[in-house]
């Protein structure tokens, strides 16, 4: 199958037009990978029942593979033939879907998903995206796609598709283009339990605003066990040292700046959070690929998205 012009030197870039979606869901049919953007950041995608199309996001990935994936869905009806919804699960899917909400559910039995998406876990993560591009690919294929942020293991998520080409290259045969991610950061992840629920994640979707819908608040951070890798200290991590709370940078630095602190970039000049998760991504793939040795951030406040925000700076500064 042609797929045009290879725009940007390695992997297939596609702008996300009819065609494109058609040829993508094609590719998923035959048990191939594709990259393709939702609203938090790109998605690496394949047929979440194929087992080899599953091994095949691994490999792209370099992902170990005790990392279950997030399974995407085109509606809550499609996600309740994998997944068992209680109360909770339920008011939670009416409230933020289609949207940036990923909720880990027990698994149903024999459900039509490859045991590698789940990493043998009795749960899976499940979430119905907003993004057009996804949504269109979701509604041709007939598919539930998992799909993990389509970037080398441990490294920056992606929020463009020349993020996506850089990162994985030619791993990848086929990407959709479909601009820059609006909100920029990876979804809200919740695990609902029979006794309440508990953010794995945080992510644009606030505790607040979870609590609000839900009218309880969240169980107790239950001590040690990691149950989301995105959970391990370094994770999101550029190949360059990075230092947070940086007012100025040193002669070495590179620095992201926010609000009044202005440094090679700046998240947002205003001080938006929601304009600073969606640009904090694409902000540190630039300064990556700066000539300076090492990355300084201005402080972000760790209010609302900003929680988030700071969630992702903290991990990319382990090394
Ligand atoms: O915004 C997003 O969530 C993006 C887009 C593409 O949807 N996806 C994403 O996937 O960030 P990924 O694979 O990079 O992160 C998924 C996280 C991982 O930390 C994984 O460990 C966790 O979800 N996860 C998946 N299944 C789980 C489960 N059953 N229980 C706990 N955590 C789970
Ligand atoms: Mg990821």
């Amino acid at each position: 199958m042609m797929f045009g012009s290879n725009t940007l030197g390695n992997g297939w870039v596609l702008p996300a037009d009819d065609a494109a979606i058609t040829a993508a869901a094609e590719s998923l049919h035959g048990g191939q990978i594709v990259a393709l953007p939702t609203e938090t950041v790109y998605g690496l995608a394949a047929d979440a029942h194929n087992p080899d199309a599953v091994a095949r996001i691994y490999a792209a990935k370099g992902r170990p593979d005790f990392n279950p994936l997030i399974v995407h869905v085109p509606d809550q009806r499609s996600a309740e033939q994998v997944a068992i919804f209680n109360g909770m699960a339920d008011q939670l899917a009416q409230a933020f879907w289609p949207g940036a909400l990923t909720l880990v559910l027990p698994l149903r039995e024999n459900a039509p998903v490859s045991r590698a998406v789940t990493a043998g876990l009795p749960t899976i993560a499940i979430r119905c995206p907003a993004h057009p591009v996804m949504q269109a690919v979701l509604a041709k294929s007939g598919l539930r796609l998992a799909a993990p942020s389509a970037n080398k293991s441990g490294g920056v998520s992606p929020t463009r598709a020349s993020h996506v080409s850089a990162g994985l290259g030619s791993a990848v045969p086929l990407i959709l283009d479909g601009g820059a991610c609006s909100a920029g950061l990876e979804s809200t992840i919740v695990a609902v339990r029979e006794d309440g629920w508990q953010i794995l994640r945080p992510g644009p979707v606030t505790a607040h605003d979870i609590e609000t819908v839900l009218g309880v608040a969240p169980l107790i951070a239950r001590t040690g066990k990691i149950e989301a890798p995105g959970q391990l200290a370094s994770h999101y991590a550029p190949s360059k040292p990075v230092r947070l709370n940086a007012d100025t940078a040193e002669a070495h630095e590179w620095l992201i700046g926010f609000a009044g602190t202005d440094g090679n970039d700046n998240l947002s000049p205003s001080g938006n959070l929601a304009q600073a998760a969606a640009n904090l991504f694409d902000a540190l793939h630039k300064a990556d690929a700066s000539d300076a040795r090492a990355i300084a951030v201005a402080p972000v406040p760790d209010t609302g998205i900003g929680a988030a925000i700071n969630d992702r700076l903290a991990r990319a500064a382990v090394r």
